[in-house]
């Protein structure tokens, strides 16, 4: 077959090939229509649909799950069979190990009788092909290509195996050599596929500026346009591809392929390039594929979010939980899930540090963390973008947070895209309660403040900006900022499991404001009272949370951890001098909180050694200190601290000036070099 001249090999493709579905467009009578709606190629046109808008798109556990592992085994068995990959075509065919060092065969898909045939290996290659007919049918339902237009097969599979580090740097699979050469289709066989194994496919499409990783996560189809430059990064695995060619040589079909796509057009009304990367972790929460789902239908580019989801989930009570998920609408965004045993959850703050070291390496340029019941305002992402945008004029550490609005399913499950709640709403202030609670914790608050206040200038000099208001907290979930704020939060290098904080639930907020904080981070949250960006289911009716696991006689395990760490967060933030229990721990991690090592503060805005800034909010407003400089000047009108969001004191000097109206437990000695909240 390779020696007929290409259109007729097409011709004959086309004749044994699949057949393409009707014509959409050409007025179904009622029979076909029905007939259409029995149509099993109906099957893929969500996704073909993505791969028309966006150039690609993927199909998660494509083959049956058996025909997946039995592909595995046939294609790994016959490994001698694989030879150096070579770059090229025809006669310009040349290994170059620094482009290309996988490992490929090319495999025949309708064999002629001489072939040495592996009987096994062949019925699995009918079965692949079996199961791409539908795919490849709906594609050419889906750009209007008849039977002599139609893109076809060229009846032949290349293999690909990729360890070791092998890569694939940057190319087209079409060249002046194929023009003909349209869509790639890859079924992905690797086994187990994490972010260390690296391997991702990264495709650039055209007139974006931007990238994609694509996992190669087992039994994964991916489509796209081959006219697109792609690579695949270095695998640390047994990476196994099959991949298969659609061709067409007709005028009509290369247009339809290399027609500028929807993303294409969108991209060039604003040319300006990022990706949001969106951290989501869910305890056990019916509500997590819809926040996913509402998360990508809202978003303006859908297809620049990669977002990784941590179920911490039962294996048996919440095997459906997530029955409902559609892979269509996930596959639009580049999305991870990973799952744990929900009795091996520790809390938020231990989840979120998860996904953030697992995901550290992620292209993203902005970093989102969210909570799992959640849903967004339309073109959430363009203006969180653009909010940070100005945040980061006034001070290159910035991030956007604030406790959303509520919803319940009242309210929204009518609505597909929510309208937002009419004025006044917002801004939320986001400080501190002024009660400790009673762990004695700091709980944070976010108040609506309406109307919104003009923007001040605060004691430390910075200026607000007409768009954002200063705030004293974060909301840890809301928080919009660039990926580096996860080593800032999460401290990503440190192995030190107990660095994870674990049991921590309310404290997660201070400790992690105290952090950003004390690296020079400034918080915003949005001035105007129109400006929705997302909403947060509040009620927990209906849904469990982790604290579940401090019940039990594993359940005291957590609570001493939980006590230990919510030591930790005291002492960082002042309110609790740290007694060390053991002589380990002396030396050890909580030695390194106030030094801005381990899981501690930073050190950006400590002054000295025993000097440190901190952001104000309402609480302890009885606890005077100095305004400005060293903590020598008593404050007794809190109107004069109310226009203060900052102020300096020395942890050694300062002192409680009037404790009469201070409840016992408010009354703190602060330890040299922690930090101290002051709230006005
Ligand atoms: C190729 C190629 C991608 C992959 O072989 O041309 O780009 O993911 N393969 O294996
Ligand atoms: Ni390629």
């Amino acid at each position: 077959m390779e020696k007929l001249p290409s259109n007729i090999q097409l011709n004959i493709l086309r004749m044994i090939g699949p057949r393409p579905s009707p014509n959409p467009n050409s007025n179904p009578s009622p029979a076909d229509f029905a007939e259409k709606l029995a149509d099993k190629d109906d099957q893929y046109s969500r996704e073909i649909g993505l791969f028309q808008r966006f150039g690609f798109a993927t199909i998660q556990q494509f083959l049956a799950p058996e025909a997946a592992l039995t592909a595995l085994h046939v294609f790994s068995s016959n490994h001698d069979a694989l030879r150096p990959a070579r770059i090229g075509t025809g006669v310009l065919k040349t290994f170059d190990p620094n482009v290309r060092n996988d490992r490929i065969r090319f495999i025949d898909i309708f064999p002629t009788v001489t072939a040495s045939v592996n009987s096994e290996e062949q019925k699995t290659v009918a079965a692949v092909y079996h199961a791409l007919n539908p795919v490849i049918s709906a594609i050419n339902a889906a750009l209007n290509l008849d039977s002599n237009d139609c893109l076809v097969s060229n009846g032949i599979f290349q293999l690909g195996f990729y360890s070791n580090g092998a890569r694939y740097q940057k190319h087209r699979d079409s060249s002046p050599f194929m023009p003909g050469r349209l869509v790639t289709l890859i079924i992905y066989l690797t086994q187990d596929w994490n972010m260390t194994k690296g391997g991702q496919l990264r495709l650039y499409r055209q007139t974006t500026h931007g990238h994609i990783d694509i996992a190669p996560l087992f039994n994964r189809l991916l489509i796209f346009k081959s006219h697109y430059d792609h690579e695949v990064l270095p695998a640390f695995c047994d990476r196994f591809a099959l991949t298969m060619w659609l061709y067409s040589e007709s005028l009509k079909a290369v247009e339809a392929v290399c027609a500028p796509t929807f993303s294409t057009i969108r991209s060039q009304i604003k040319t300006a390039q990022w990706s949001i990367f969106v951290s989501i972790a869910s305890y056990r929460d019916p509500d997590a594929y819809s926040t996913v789902e509402h998360l990508i239908k809202t978003a303006k580019y859908p297809e620049r979010l990669i977002i990784a989801v941590l179920h911490q989930d039962d294996p048996v009570e919440d095997a459906q939980l997530h029955a409902k998920k559609n892979d269509a609408i996930l596959s639009i965004a580049c999305i991870f899930i990973n799952t744990i045993d929900r009795k091996d959850a520790t809390g938020p703050y231990a989840a979120r540090r998860k996904i953030a070291r697992e995901m550290k390496n992620n292209s993203a340029t902005h970093y989102f963390q969210i909570d799992s019941h959640m849903r967004f305002a339309n073109n959430w992402d363009c203006i969180l973008v653009e909010l940070l945008d100005v945040a980061e004029s006034v001070s290159k550490k910035s991030a956007i947070s604030f406790y959303p609005p509520g919803f319940d399913d009242k309210n929204f499950t009518q609505l597909e895209i929510f309208q937002l709640p009419p004025p006044p709403f917002g801004p939320v202030l986001m400080k501190a309660n002024p009660v400790l609670d009673v762990d004695g914790m700091v709980r944070v608050t976010g108040s609506l403040v309406f109307p919104p206040p003009n923007p001040e200038t605060h004691l430390d000099g910075v200026v607000e900006p007409q768009s954002l208001i200063r705030q004293r907290f974060i909301a840890a979930g809301l928080l919009f900022s660039r990926p580096e704020i996860m080593n800032d939060l999460y401290n990503l290098a440190d192995d030190d499991v107990e660095s994870n904080l674990d049991g921590l639930f309310f404290g997660e907020e201070c400790l992690c404001t105290a952090k950003l904080w004390t690296r020079g981070y400034e918080i915003w949250g949005p001035r105007d009272p129109n400006l929705g960006v997302a909403f947060h289911r509040w009620s927990r009716v209906g849904r469990s949370t982790f604290w579940e696991n401090f019940d039990g006689e594993s359940g005291n395990l957590l609570k001493n951890k939980r006590a230990r760490s919510q030591a930790c967060v005291k002492f960082v933030l002042g309110l609790q001098s740290f007694v060390p229990s053991t002589a380990e721990e002396t030396v050890g991690l909580f030695q390194n909180w106030a030094a801005g090592k381990s899981n501690g503060v930073g050190v950006e805005r400590i002054k000295n050694d025993s000097l440190v800034a901190f952001p104000v909010s309402s609480a302890f407003t009885q606890i005077s200190t100095s305004s400005t400089t060293v903590a020598t000047t008593k404050i007794t009108s809190t109107a004069t601290i109310g226009i203060a969001t900052t102020v300096y004191v020395t942890a050694t000097s300062s002192s409680i000036a009037d404790t009469s109206s201070v409840a016992s437990s408010d009354v703190w000695t602060p330890s040299s070099g922690s930090i101290l909240m002051f709230l006005v």
